[in-house]
């Protein structure tokens, strides 16, 4: 594996060597020096033309726990505002001497874009292209589900099992996709739940049940996990949603819908969280949300996804 775009195309052995390494990294987080010197003197940049908060700060966390040197690059305040390309960005960062970069873009097919091209040769990461994936992001979901689900046995074990309904957003979700191709890949059960206007069109190929009953669906279904989406106002053309009362109404995890739940049943979302559109205060600050355990574990995976990549590694041989 030299660059991480998309969740479709790894296989179920990249997908456990990483969530297996992930287990190491986070012991890492426990110690009272929370460093590994597995990436000294190697520079990552973190390439952001996208808004972010969690996924730029986690990156940032892994690759200084791995003692990389970091290069954060936001494109406000950048020469991006005078029109530069995401090409020249590219070429002028790598003429300063990256060994990897991280890219978030507000357009789908930038991360392979840059991977396929001649403007750089180092590693490519994809963290979240428009609408079309975020695969550190499933990798930390995966590693929360499976943690809940084995606790510290939870090396080498996949997520047969599992009952993941996703709702929410999901014509504009980059983790929705990401999710979908991972969760199966590893042996979940997949469902979505979306209205109407929030339905892909191609929905109808993709191997999951698109449902628009959440109510239906949390009987027939009866899932272990609940994700949550966030609505995508920045990637709607029009007013997909017109009443946001009657989204939460409908499609949000109301306290009602949340206390009716087994205390069992995993609470999820990517953040950030609408509160009071697609989740309730009670359901996003419940003991079953698992909200803050995905931003912690983002930590443990990016830095996973950093060392198979920057090292070249799929054996645990980190010392960590
Ligand atoms: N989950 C996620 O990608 O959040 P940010 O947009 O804050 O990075």
């Amino acid at each position: 594996m030299f660059n991480l775009i998309s969740t479709k195309s790894l296989s179920k052995a990249e997908a456990l060597t990483i969530l297996d390494i992930a287990e190491d990294m986070a012991l890492v987080e426990q110690r009272e020096v929370k460093k590994l010197p597995t990436l000294r003197n190697q520079t990552v940049v973190n390439l952001f033309f996208e808004d972010s908060t969690r996924t730029r700060i986690s990156f940032e966390v892994a690759e200084k726990r791995l003692s990389a040197d970091v290069i954060n690059f936001s494109a406000k305040g950048s020469s991006v505002s005078k029109g530069e390309s995401v090409k020249d960005t590219v070429l002028t960062l790598g003429a300063m001497g990256v060994d990897a970069i991280v890219i978030r873009h507000s357009e789908s097919g930038t991360a392979q874009t840059i991977a396929e091209s001649d403007w750089t040769h180092v590693p490519v990461i994809n963290a979240g292209d428009g609408s079309n994936e975020h695969p550190t992001q499933a990798l930390l979901d995966c590693f929360t589900i499976r943690k809940r689900m084995h606790g510290k046995n939870s090396r080498g074990k996949d997520l047969s099992g599992a009952r993941v309904l996703i709702v929410g957003d999901i014509l504009h979700s980059r983790v929705a996709r990401s999710n979908l191709w991972l969760l199966t890949t590893l042996g979940a059960e997949v469902r979505f739940v979306a209205p109407p206007t929030l339905t892909p069109t191609q929905g109808d190929t993709w191997p999951v049940v698109v449902d628009g009953d959440f109510d239906q669906v949390l009987t027939d279904f009866a899932p272990t996990v609940v994700m949550m989406l966030r609505i995508q106002h920045e990637r709607m053309d029009s007013s997909l949603v017109s009443n946001l009362d009657e989204y939460h109404r409908m499609f949000g995890l109301t306290r009602e819908r949340f206390i009716s739940l087994p205390e069992t049943t995993i609470v999820m979302h990517p953040g950030p969280m609408n509160r009071g559109v697609e989740i309730s205060d009670e359901a996003a600050d419940s003991a079953q949300s698992a909200v803050l355990e995905q931003v912690t574990n983002g930590i443990a995976i990016r830095m996973a996804v950093l060392y198979v990549l920057m090292t070249q590694q799929s054996e645990v041989s980190h010392g960590a």
